[in-house]
């Protein structure tokens, strides 16, 4: 091996930009189509001209061209008379055919509008803004409701998230076939639509002397109120336009359960096609709102006259009374209607839900294009005495109801979808954004606010979040547990991100600083997960998302093992060796268990589990891989059997899973074992001949199915696919989610050959520039070149050629802007 010194320069210092400050001032669409329905094809350039929307031409089809996101804004003439217009929002193209868009989604509102439709009422010229930002889409459209034409003097959106076009971003990598470039820049879009500044999603209430201001919206929730059951519920509601909501019995997942619409006396906006509500009535329904949304049941909502009026601009004070059989409801001390819940039982759920119709939370929100002040709750138990009292007037409760705005830079799972902070998705996210965007700043804080709601005593004492609302506060955290712990493995996950993190940036104060959080975590994991008679990972009140929920099993005890290999490196890092021996000690333990017991010879790879012995799964086969516990050749002949689960264009999760049209192809998944045949090359000598397919397929036919279709295309990484290339959960898919982005940073590693690798001796990592030369020989690539952002400023700029095949390569690199990097060249020996 041969060392070749860098060449250094010294640019201009470069930004990488750690200010809140938003790289793009508006999103404008690119193309556009006016007709009498939406339509994806014969589009045109969008050139910011007038569009004038009439009875014949009453559908405006806008493409943004890529995910973007925002708050949604039109610009108006003044029409004659008042006019109507109703805008829709979705990821995929088809979306738009639909009368609620691609929405509306399960858990919390996510500080977005919780719909993907939404109604102007315009009377005047000048820009109508949406109160509510729309957290990811690519299409939109507006539609004239009635025949009074209007005309339309520009559009776009407000950005809520900056998302620049890869070619701008700090880091950047391109070969000799063009679609891996593509391919690459799906998670670095996925990343920057999926991370938010702090403070930068706005709370979805409004508070003020006159109590909260609420639009249509899900219902958020008391974190207090998880525990009440068989209560009354009081308030005051005052409704500005259409109608007035609230929940009671919701369950601590944002808020599943009995929910009753009130409106007022005066017709509301118009929603082509969604649940209607009529004047002056009371409508229930249970769910997360009232539209049953593809696999979002909701009950079909029930409608009941009222006898008295409900006027606007009007305080009335709303009692809920729950009962065995229903919900009483009572409207200044008159009984207007008592709801039986008898139609509700079948959609009671108690993972979504309190599993109840008598107990859990409540929680205020009008439906759709409707407003409400709200404020002086009180809350009485069934014995008289009153248990919660609160008069809705301050700014305080705002992270009790988890719709304060984010006090975190956090990045969500998804843009439009399921805006939570889950942990085990970060494991590719934070990697991406190394490669990509480069905002460490993102990575640290996700780290930061980990530890900052690290359990106390209790009975989740000294586990992590991993799916915390970013609108909630830590000071509530105890009611999210254990509703919110349902994949025990993404505390492993966890462990994942912050020793990857330690590896890319020698961060060693924020290591330090929460050094005691790391060890009471690892304890924490032991202590509850590892069983001894296995000596595996395993235990009644685990759920591992890695094996399907299987107990006993390769994927997550690996996976733990892998932590615990980085962790140990960190240990010594830090200087804390005692620590890192007894955390080796702990993985060479549960690596000789997988080892011992878990490795099926006849089968020819670790198996499933303990129970599920003649089944393989790709993530056991991937943490195996990059836990180093397995020889060369157990490598090779685990990789071997990966083509059992590949279907039509991709690989299963496991061998359970049927083959079906509704199989889902997990992008996360699949990117583990993406990352773990490059590493089975590098690391365990397995020949480029038995990795190479396997990576074609994937880099060559199942990512690419995220670019090649403009129905569903965003540009940015999605969350699943069926087999035949269409988004996996149908339009609810969130299609830019950055799990499904891991190629960012396995092309960067490993193909232009820059990451990170532990030097034993100095104690610390250091970046090398070393490509897998055999594999990107067996894949047909010819040269590769890119950009890797460091956090301490500036990047590394690297570059390979092979001019003849099977000849020594030409490679060049050097760190640009930051003195303190060194990179060691490793050239094709
Ligand atoms: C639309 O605005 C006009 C003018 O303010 C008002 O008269 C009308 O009631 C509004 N329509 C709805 C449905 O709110
Ligand atoms: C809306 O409902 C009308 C009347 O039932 C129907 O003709 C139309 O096709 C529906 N539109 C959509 C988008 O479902
Ligand atoms: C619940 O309340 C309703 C109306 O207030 C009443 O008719 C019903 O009998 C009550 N059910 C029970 C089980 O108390
Ligand atoms: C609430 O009332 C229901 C129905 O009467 C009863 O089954 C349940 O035990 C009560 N829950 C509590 C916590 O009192
Ligand atoms: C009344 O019920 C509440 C809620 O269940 C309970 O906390 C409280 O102790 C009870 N009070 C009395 C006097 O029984
Ligand atoms: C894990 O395997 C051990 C040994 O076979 C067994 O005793 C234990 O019950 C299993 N754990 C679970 C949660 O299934
Ligand atoms: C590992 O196994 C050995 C031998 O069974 C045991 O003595 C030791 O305590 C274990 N270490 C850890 C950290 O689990
Ligand atoms: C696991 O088994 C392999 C043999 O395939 C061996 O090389 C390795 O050292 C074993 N690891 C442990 C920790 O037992
Ligand atoms: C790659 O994809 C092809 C189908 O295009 C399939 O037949 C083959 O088994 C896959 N190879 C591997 C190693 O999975
Ligand atoms: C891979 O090969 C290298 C050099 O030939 C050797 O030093 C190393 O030990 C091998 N690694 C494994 C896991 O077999």
């Amino acid at each position: 091996m041969s060392f070749k010194q860098p060449l250094l320069r010294f640019g201009a210092l470069v930004s990488l930009c750690s200010s809140a400050a938003l790289a793009v001032d508006v999103y404008s669409p690119k193309y556009f189509h006016l007709g009498p329905e939406p339509t994806i094809d014969g589009l045109q350039a969008y050139d910011g001209n007038s569009i004038t929307l009439d009875e014949a031409n009453s559908v405006l089809t806008l493409d943004y061209a890529s995910e973007v996101g925002g708050w949604p804004w039109v610009e108006f003439e003044s029409p004659s008379s008042p006019v109507q217009i109703q805008l829709k929002y979705s990821e995929p193209y088809d979306g738009l055919a639909l009368p609620q868009g691609d929405g509306p989604w399960l858990y919390c509102n996510g500080l977005m509008n919780s719909f993907r439709t939404e109604t102007f009422n315009i009377t005047d010229s000048g820009k109508t803004q949406s109160f509510f930002l729309q957290g990811g889409l690519r299409w939109q459209s507006i539609t004239l409701i009635g025949n009074t034409p209007i005309t339309i003097r520009n559009i776009g959106l407000k950005p809520s998230v900056s998302v620049s076009n890869p070619e701008s971003l700090p880091g950047s990598f391109s070969t000799s076939k063009e679609m891996y470039e593509q391919v690459w820049s799906l998670g670095a879009r996925a990343v920057q639509a999926a991370c938010v500044d702090a403070r930068s999603q706005p709370s979805t209430w409004e508070m003020s002397d006159e109590g909260a201001l609420i639009r249509g919206q899900y219902p958020a929730v008391s974190a207090l109120a998880t525990i009440f059951a068989n209560y009354t519920l009081e308030f005051s509601t005052k409704i500005t336009a259409g109608g007035t909501g609230w929940r009671v019995a919701g369950g601590a997942n944002g808020g599943y359960g009995a929910y009753f619409v009130l409106t007022s006396n005066k017709e509301g906006l118009t929603s082509t096609n969604i649940t209607s509500l009529p004047e002056n009535s009371l409508v229930a329904g249970y769910g997360f709102t009232l539209i049953d949304q593809a696999i979002l049941a909701s009950a079909p909502s029930q409608t009941y006259d009222i006898s008295t009026t409900i006027e606007e601009d009007k305080w009335y004070s709303i009692k809920t009374m729950i009962n065995a059989t229903g919900y009483s409801i009572s409207v200044d001390d008159q009984e207007i209607a008592f709801v039986s819940n008898t139609n509700f039982a079948s959609y009671v759920d108690g993972t979504w839900g309190s599993g109840s119709l008598t107990e859990g939370n409540f929680g205020f929100a009008p439906y759709l294009n409707q407003e409400a002040y709200y404020k002086d709750v009180k809350v009485t138990a069934q014995n008289g005495t009153v248990i919660y009292q609160n008069p809705l007037t301050s700014t305080d409760i705002l992270q009790e109801y988890a719709i304060a705005s984010n006090e975190y830079a956090v990045c969500l799972d998804g843009a439009k979808r399921d805006r939570e902070i889950w942990i085990g998705d970060f494991a590719h996210t934070g990697r991406i954004i190394a490669a990509s965007s480069g905002r460490y700043d993102y990575v640290k804080s996700m780290i930061e606010f980990e530890f900052d709601w690290q359990y106390p005593p209790g009975p989740a004492y000294g586990l992590v979040p991993i799916q915390a609302y970013m609108g909630a506060g830590a000071e509530y955290r105890e009611v999210y547990y254990p509703s919110e712990f349902g994949e025990t493995d993404y505390q492993f996950f966890f462990l994942l991100v912050l020793t990857d993190y330690f590896s890319l940036t020698g961060d060693k104060d924020l290591l330090m600083k929460n050094w005691d959080g790391v060890k009471l975590l690892v304890q924490t994991l032991v202590d509850r997960y590892y069983d001894p008679a296995s000596g595996l990972m395993a235990s009644a009140d685990a759920s591992w998302f890695t094996a399907q929920g299987s107990q006993n099993a390769t994927a997550p005890t690996a996976l733990f093992a892998v932590a615990l290999n980085q962790l140990v490196e960190v240990a010594a890092a830090l200087g804390d060796s005692g620590t890192g021996a007894t955390w080796s000690q702990l993985s060479t333990n549960i690596t000789t268990a997988i080892n011992d017991s878990l490795w099926n010879e006849a089968l020819g790879a670790y198996s499933l589990s303990l129970t599920q012995p003649d089944d393989t799964a790709i993530l056991a086969t991937a943490f195996t891989i990059r836990a180093g516990m397995a020889s060369s050749d157990r490598v090779a002949s685990s990789i071997a059997r990966i083509s059992d689960v590949f279907l039509s264009i991709g690989y299963k999760d496991n061998s359970v899973t049927a083959n079906s049209a509704t199989t889902q192809l997990s992008p996360n998944t699949q990117g583990f074992l993406f990352e773990s045949l490059f590493l089975a090359h590098i690391k365990y000598n397995v020949s480029a001949d038995v990795v190479v397919p396997a990576i074609q397929n994937l880099s060559e036919v199942f990512w690419p199915k995220m670019v090649t279709q403009n129905e569903y295309y965003t540009g940015a990484s999605w969350e699943y696919l069926y087999a035949d290339g269409s988004p996996g959960i149908g339009v609810f898919t969130s299609l830019s989610h950055p799990w499904g982005g891991a190629p960012t940073y396995i092309f960067s590693n490993y193909i232009l050959g820059v990451r990170t690798e532990w030097n034993a001796q100095a104690k610390s990592y250091e970046w090398v520039f070393a490509p897998a030369w055999d594999i990107a020989e067996g894949l047909g690539l010819e040269w590769a070149k890119g950009k890797v952002p460091l956090s301490t400023g500036g990047y590394i700029e690297a570059e390979w050629n092979v001019f003849t095949k099977g000849a020594k390569p030409t490679m060049s690199a050097q760190v640009v802007g930051n003195s303190n990097v060194k990179i060691n060249m490793k050239e094709r020996s």
